[in-house]
């Protein structure tokens, strides 16, 4: 089992750190390989996603990534910019189905701006498609060279495209997932004005005929962002492009209490995986230790299940991380009142702790 490692920028290092440290505790054998990406690579080699870091990722079975950006590189011409490491990646390796579960884990309902009866129990499944849509069609702009030339002009543009193949395999991936939970599936789209979004709701319409067992019903997204605050419960799977996608994920990781929970993964046809946390590198408060680890030691956990094929290893750093909450640690971003504050290290020597005692009380 190889594994590429892209700790990245900001708190990447430090919260990647901590699931390496989680994965190393598990008596398992892995092929760990750590490479730079992110604005750290552009600083040392030029540019965020170097060849080499490329073909490690492209050799592993799958990438553990942390975060990138940085203000700093915001005056950078849009290639060079942090962000495009993680969107090439996404497009080498053909990663198109994006998983973002927001899961309100019972200890800390508290810890959410909504009412605990509101999200209390929440488990949602956000599937974004990710290598199509307005990321990648045609873009014009004043950081965007057209013939090596930067136009300069006042106008710019950035186009929303999907083809029919592109949606319906998203769809498949949508129904397949639903099938494990509880057979329903929220198309998100904006049909009433977009032709980009009428292909898409009418392919998903097509594609929902072969899943009989399945509920497919479809929202605009302007109404899913209010539905996901006034009712998050109704929802179960959530099937939507990669530009409504990135901005429902950010809001359901709010529904739990902390972006700084939630893991994500990303996968291509055969399986290997992109899995990093869904939040940021948070540049304001990278190298101070502060930093919630749990959505990269989660991702982790969904790394084992999706591409390693080691569902009981994903279930005991999941039922770790649970007993570590309910043990009341807590990092800056979930921390209330009554519990005790801890840094990142700390949390991920808690799971740590947790697991190898498990194993050893098991054995
Ligand atoms: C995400 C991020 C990325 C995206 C950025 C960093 C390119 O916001 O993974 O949600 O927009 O997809
Ligand atoms: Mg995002």
């Amino acid at each position: 089992m190889k594994i590429a490692v892209l700790p990245g920028d900001g708190i990447g290092p430090e919260i990647t750190a901590e699931a390496v440290k989680v994965l190393q505790a598990l008596d398992l054998k892995f092929e760990m390989e750590t490479a730079l990406v992110g604005g750290c690579a552009f600083d040392a080699q030029g540019h965020p996603l170097p060849p080499a870091t490329l073909k490690l990722a492209q050799e592993a079975d799958a990438v553990l990534f942390g975060a990138v950006g940085d203000w700093k590189y915001d005056k950078l011409d849009r290639p060079l910019r942090p962000e495009q490491a993680l969107l090439g990646l996404r497009k080498n390796l053909g990663l198109f189905a994006n998983f973002r579960p927001a899961i309100c884990y019972e200890q800390l309902v508290g810890a959410s701006t909504l009412k605990p009866e509101v999200i209390a129990g929440l488990d949602i499944l956000i599937i974004r498609e990710l290598t199509g849509d307005i990321y990648f069609g045609q873009p014009r702009g004043r950081r965007t060279a057209v013939d090596g030339h930067f136009p300069g002009s006042e106008e710019a543009f950035d186009t929303m495209r999907y083809s029919r193949p592109e949606i319906e395999r998203i769809a498949h991936v949508a129904f397949q997932a639903a099938r494990k939970r509880s057979r329903r599936v929220t198309s998100v789209d904006k049909a009433n004005v977009l032709e980009t979004s009428q292909l898409w709701k009418d392919v998903v319409t097509e594609v929902g005929k072969l899943y009989p067992d399945i509920a497919l019903d479809h929202m605009y997204v302007d109404n899913a962002a209010m539905q996901l605050v006034r009712a998050p419960k109704k929802f179960d799977v959530v099937v939507t492009g990669n530009m409504f996608g990135d901005i429902l994920s950010d809001e359901a990781s709010m529904l739990t209490g902390s972006i700084g929970m939630l893991p994500s993964a990303s996968l291509n046809a055969g399986n290997q995986g992109l899995y990093e946390p869904s939040h940021g590198s948070a540049p304001d408060i990278a190298g101070k230790g502060v930093a919630n680890p749990l959505a990269t030691i989660l991702s982790a956990a969904m790394m084992l299940r999706f591409s390693l094929d080691q569902p009981q290893a994903a279930d005991r750093i999941e039922s770790a991380v649970k007993v570590v909450l309910a043990s009341g640690l807590r990092t800056a971003d979930i921390h209330s009142e009554g519990t005790k504050r801890v840094g990142t290290r700390e949390m991920g020597d808690a799971v740590v702790t947790c697991l190898t005692h498990k194993t050893t009380t098991k054995s």
